[in-house]
């Protein structure tokens, strides 16, 4: 009798009867059933547990009330004693793993660290979005693909305030992002303050205009500026911190420089006659590579860096560098003839590596953009792929590592649909939510080579993106798409991901995020 009625469940279940009481979680977790049991009902007054000693989870518990108490109207308790939502750890669980489980007795996340226990919370904010307060009984186990899931912001095109990063740091917890790449410096500006250096934010923060209009030459007349107190910085990586989230910096060298040399002529080839940039683009003001001054600078900016910023990643760029400069400044064909570098293509990596030792004498690793493979890598460094997937292959076939960010599929300043009038500004491309979706960070590689790539990245580039709404345009939904890719890499599903999707964005209404409306265009399939 009871198989009978399993069955006719199950068969009901197939044909869709009962398709909205599966959890619709995103990124798919490995393991989620809902079996039709007796659930939990969450009020007012409900507690949530911790165990004693744990401070961070106890915070945790915390945020988590708080997105209840936004997202649900549900006033829940935080205590150490006894409550039917408990919280806590099993170190046998992977670190980023976790296990959610809903029954009659209450609900238990269980994690194998505290990062663990907050992912697990994150996809219970999803389940009270989906079925609300009366929660089925139900099971989910969970474990990241990919330990580096990141997404960057450039703060340097267009400035954003610190609770505006907070809120983009928000959205990336959500999505349980585990890496927040932050562009600081850059030609149209230097927005870190560096105490040794005081004209790189009273100078280079700030620019007489910036371009009107979508791949224009006008400009808006406006002076525009902003930059980050280190205090701004630290509570940036405190907030970030408690949401798991590892804040890698980025120090741009040895090209995107306008910004500094602004602040500091000698610090360029010719040592005059720099300007914050106005217009986008690259630019062939870069830091000269032959005085053992820029290396002195660069080695006082990133010591002020690293003390800010506990990442062992440290991103130093190394993308876009014109060599025209250094073809003709004496310092640096000195330094080539010295060194015995072939070209100035090597005089990058001698750039580059000259840095990397640097950071690695003082406990950092360095990741730069995949134009550090030109002109020879160290071993020890991580390439970040984003004119394709050229770069990461080639830095796994060579045993680095890799984190993979093609513009092909990462990169949420282009368009999202194929019909850019009906869109906010992109810088043009197409990279759709159904592009993201389809990357393939293995695409390539043999099985000994896939270790080397240690995850996904999204990049978001503000040239034309000036405000928040635009920003959260570009990133929703496609960094659904992108942790996905991160977290459930071995378990996409298109058509489940459309219908989980579904559900999501409507936690994205209740947290007063806003989402592109454009959804998938089959073609991209
Ligand atoms: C880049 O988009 N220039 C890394
Ligand atoms: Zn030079």
């Amino acid at each position: 009798m009871k198989k009978t009625i399993l069955l006719v469940l199950a068969a009901l279940s197939a044909a869709g009867a009962f398709a909205a009481a599966q959890p619709a979680v995103v990124p798919q977790p490995r393991l989620a059933v809902c079996d039709g049991g007796e659930g939990l009902q969450l009020t007012d007054g409900v507690r949530i547990s911790v165990p004693a000693d744990n401070v961070v989870l106890f915070r945790v518990a915390e945020q988590f009330a708080q997105w209840m108490e936004r997202e649900a109207g549900l006033r829940l308790a935080v205590a150490e004693s006894d409550g039917p939502l408990r919280l806590t750890l099993d170190p046998a669980l992977g670190a980023e793993a976790y296990r959610l489980t809903v029954g009659p007795d209450g609900l238990l996340v269980e994690g194998g660290t505290e990062a663990g226990v907050f992912y697990g919370l994150q996809s219970l904010r999803q389940l009270v979005s989906q079925y609300g307060a009366a929660l089925p009984a139900l099971h989910i186990e969970d474990e990241p693909t990919f330990a580096y899931r990141g997404t960057m912001l450039d703060c340097c095109r267009h400035f954003f305030t610190v609770d505006e990063v907070k809120t983009f740091i928000d959205i990336l917890a959500l999505h349980k992002i585990n890496r927040f790449h932050w562009h600081l410096t850059d030609d149209q500006g230097w927005r870190i303050e560096i105490l040794r250096y005081p004209e790189l934010t009273r100078v280079g923060a700030h620019r007489a205009e910036t371009v009107l209009g979508n791949n224009s030459a006008a400009c808006d007349g406006k002076p525009y500026g902003g930059y980050y107190t280190q205090r701004q910085v630290r509570d940036v990586v405190a907030y970030a911190a408690e949401r798991f989230i590892t804040v890698v910096p980025e120090i741009e060298m040895p090209g995107h420089a306008s910004a500094a040399l602004a602040s500091y002529p000698w610090l360029g080839c010719a040592g005059e006659g720099y300007k914050v940039q106005t217009l986008w683009g690259v630019f062939p003001e870069v830091f000269c590579a032959g005085r053992d001054t820029t290396f002195e600078f660069m080695e006082e900016v990133l010591d002020e860096v690293i003390a800010l910023f506990p990442s062992e990643y440290i991103h130093v760029g190394g993308d876009e560098c014109p060599k025209e400069n250094w073809k003709r400044c004496p310092e640096c064909q000195r330094r080539i003839r010295e060194e015995g570098l072939r070209d100035e293509n090597e005089l990058q990596s001698y750039f580059i590596h000259r840095i990397e030792r640097w950071l690695n004498a003082h406990g950092r690793r360095l990741i730069g953009w995949d134009e550090i493979l030109e002109g020879g890598i160290s071993q020890s460094a991580t390439i970040m792929s984003w004119r394709g997937a050229a770069g990461g292959i080639a830095a796994a076939r060579a045993e680095n590592h890799a984190i993979m960010t093609p513009n092909t599929h990462c990169y949420f300043d282009y368009y999202q649909t194929k019909d850019p009038r009906q869109e906010p500004w992109g810088i043009g491309g197409y990279v759709s939510v159904g592009k993201v979706y389809a990357l393939d960070p293995y695409d390539q590689l043999t099985e000994a080579e896939r270790p080397f790539i240690l995850g996904v990245q999204a990049n978001l580039w503000t040239e034309y993106v000036a405000g928040m709404a635009h920003l959260q345009h570009m990133l929703l939904p496609r960094l659904a798409a992108l942790a996905e890719v991160g977290w459930a890499c071995d378990r996409r599903d298109m058509e489940s991901f459309r219908v989980r999707l579904g559900e999501l964005r409507r936690l994205y209404e209740r947290c007063g995020y806003r989402c592109a409306p454009y959804f998938f265009d089959r073609t991209d399939e």
